[in-house]
């Protein structure tokens, strides 16, 4: 969601600044731009569309910025504005002398837009990046002062943003600041780069600079000072990214989301090192920092999330009530937020993120906080916003997730969420130390029975093709996998735009029954269990109405083919853990189809891999 990029140095720029953007290109955007200091004033070159396109308007003007030596990129994913070329950034102010790129969303920018308008600034785009643009030139005009402009405009501006500012009359400097979005310092020898995420600067240096909130940085080739919102300087703390460049490649699969399913055995495998050596020893969570006694005496967990997370949280609170019987409510953030909720110190409030920066759920993150509940974070970005509130943080390790489809960073999600409940009825002794034993062998052996699957994908691959001109998709079941339902009918209409569903299957008859009929394809979750007969009466139900039936099933029941068209078969699991097992498939085949009907598998339109606006 918008990604942003600068850089001052040595180098050509243009390079630097178009190879940037492609590796946030992940985050989701529909135009972009850049802005690059030549000779005698700053060049800005947009476009609408994919980056290709502002490369081809690049095209002929390299005798402008083949010298350039220093500029900023975005890629912008509208809110404020069609995706058109007067919208994209970077916007300047009237004269053109300054330039600035932002990702955020300014919220008090209609009041400011006022106020600026009477002052005789023009507005050319329905940004409200704009008005900083405007606002931060008024303040230079002022004060001479690029790094102070911009902190005298901060003060001013209500909102989230990442910024990154430049000016004509400053031939090497760049001026870069942030408040609730995502900003990063790369640090090389005489240069500095400025970016939305660690993919646009692996490459060039694995030395970083968090910026924290209302921080100023101001980098020149030599140097990077920071100051806070007063003027008061801070020394930058530098630390080193724990990153491989390769986890950015494809490694020979056509897309990154069959990478990153393919990766899932490794993923398992990586968050139980450390953590769970053997069954019958207990799991390690050093990463919990509530006490035994606190953990003992809680009756309580809210967990937070939005999207795919919003499903593994679901999936957790079967999981902590099951084994440790203690009350969950699971909530998505975007409602949470905007009512009166509950929660006070002697609740767990855990926030489930791939990102670690999506807005709503870092707001309820905060929200939270304030009323003194200890927070834990599960996220895939220890270095992100959400893991900086954390009380207790538990990363999930999966490795960088370019496909904007979240496929590994869920699986992993799930495991910290097995090993959380595990290692809380440890410490509750909520359950017999053999079944704990038990189910923590099962958990070992997860990664060769994905694995297996995998081997056996052409299979789903056939059964895909044959449903992938479909128009609508119901997935049905029930217990722990109506959750696995609703993430594979959220996989599908994300990157196919097939219409799908998932509904707990008993629900069916209170209305979505209507539906059935023969153009329509039931898929149901089938998994040997507590509900296994009630979902297969319930599917029964929906091929009565003449439904094209699927199975995705680890039962052996060779008398399934009379009721089922097509049935997927998945080696076998306790319940417990056939989510994991089940949702392997329920990928492939989103992948699958949308790959048939030749989509941007990893690039859906209208979505972004870091939601960082409310
Ligand atoms: O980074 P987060 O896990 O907080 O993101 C939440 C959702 O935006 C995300 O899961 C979204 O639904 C994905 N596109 C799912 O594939």
């Amino acid at each position: 969601m918008c990604g942003i990029v600068g850089y001052v140095g040595y180098k050509p720029v243009t390079d630097i600044l178009m190879d940037g953007l492609e590796q946030l290109e992940y985050r989701g955007y529909d135009s972009s731009g850049i802005a690059v200091m030549c000779e005698k004033e700053i060049r800005v070159y947009k476009a609408v569309g994919k980056l290709q396109n502002l490369r081809e308007e690049l095209k002929g003007h390299e005798n402008e910025f083949n010298s350039s030596t220093m500029g900023i990129g975005h890629i912008r994913w509208a809110t404020h504005g069609a995706p058109t070329v007067l919208n994209a950034h970077p916007h300047t102010c009237n004269c053109g002398g300054l330039v600035i790129v932002h990702n955020g969303i300014i919220e008090n920018y209609k009041e400011l837009k006022e106020e600026l308008i009477k002052t005789g600034c023009i507005f050319r785009s329905e940004t409200d990046t704009e008005v900083v643009a405007h606002l931060v030139a008024k303040k230079y005009d002022k004060c001479k002062n690029l790094t102070e402009a911009v902190r005298l405009a901060s003060k001013e501006i209500e909102g989230a943003y990442a910024l990154c500012v430049m000016h004509k009359d400053c031939k090497q400097k760049l001026v870069i600041t942030k408040r609730n979005a995502p900003l990063v310092v790369g640090v090389g020898i005489n240069e500095f780069y400025a970016a939305s995420d660690v993919p646009a600067i692996i490459k060039h240096t694995n030395k970083a600079v968090y910026l924290n909130d209302n921080q100023i940085a101001t980098l020149t080739p030599e140097k990077m000072e920071l100051i806070d919102a007063d003027g008061n300087k801070i020394e930058p703390k530098a630390e080193i990214l724990p990153w491989e460049p390769v986890a950015l490649s494809k490694m020979g699969y056509k897309h990154f989301m069959l990478k990153e399913i393919h990766e899932q055995p490794d993923v398992i495998r990586n968050i139980l090192v450390g953590k769970l050596h053997a069954p019958d020893e207990n799991i390690v969570l050093d990463e919990v920092k509530l006490t035994k006694e606190t953990l003992k005496n809680l009756n309580r967990i809210q967990i937070i999330a939005c999207g795919t997370s919003l499903h593994a949280a679901m999936i957790g609170k079967y999981l902590i009530e099951g084994f440790c019987g203690i009350a969950v409510d699971v909530e998505a953030s975007s409602e949470y937020i905007y009512r009166k909720t509950v929660t006070d110190e002697h609740t767990l409030v855990i926030g489930v993120s791939q990102s670690g920066e999506t807005a709503d759920t870092l707001t309820a993150i905060k929200q939270s906080k304030a009323r003194g509940s200890h927070i834990l974070i599960i996220t895939n970005r220890p270095d992100s916003a959400m893991a900086r509130e954390a009380d207790s943080l538990i990363p999930v390790n999966a490795g960088i997730e370019v496909s904007v489809a979240a496929t590994k960073s869920y699986i992993a999600q799930l495991m910290a969420f097995y090993l959380l409940a595990l290692y809380m009825s440890e410490v509750k002794e909520s359950m017999a130390k053999t079944d704990l034993t038990s189910l923590k062998a099962e958990l070992m052996i997860l990664p060769q029975k994905i694995e297996q699957i995998l081997a056996h994908k052409e299979d789903i691959q056939n059964v895909a093709r044959v449903y992938a001109n479909t128009k609508d998709f119901i997935y049905i079941a029930r217990g722990i996998n109506y959750p696995t339902a609703l993430e594979g009918a959220l996989k599908l209409k994300e990157i196919s735009y097939i219409n799908a569903t998932g509904y707990p299957a008993g629900e069916l008859k209170h209305g979505p029954i209507a539906m059935l009929d023969d153009t329509m394809p039931v898929l149901s979750i089938l998994m040997n269990g507590s509900v296994y007969e009630k979902l297969l009466s319930n599917s029964e139900e929906a091929k009565a109405r003449n439904a094209r039936m699927i199975a995705l099933t680890n039962s052996k029941d060779e008398k399934l083919s009379h009721l089922f068209e097509h049935i997927i078969r998945v080696p076998d699991v306790p319940e417990i853990f056939s989510p994991i097992i089940a949702m392997i498939p329920l990928q492939l085949i989103a992948y699958y189809i949308a790959e048939f009907l030749g989509k941007d598998v990893d690039q859906p339109r209208n979505l972004a891999k870091s939601v960082t606006v409310e």
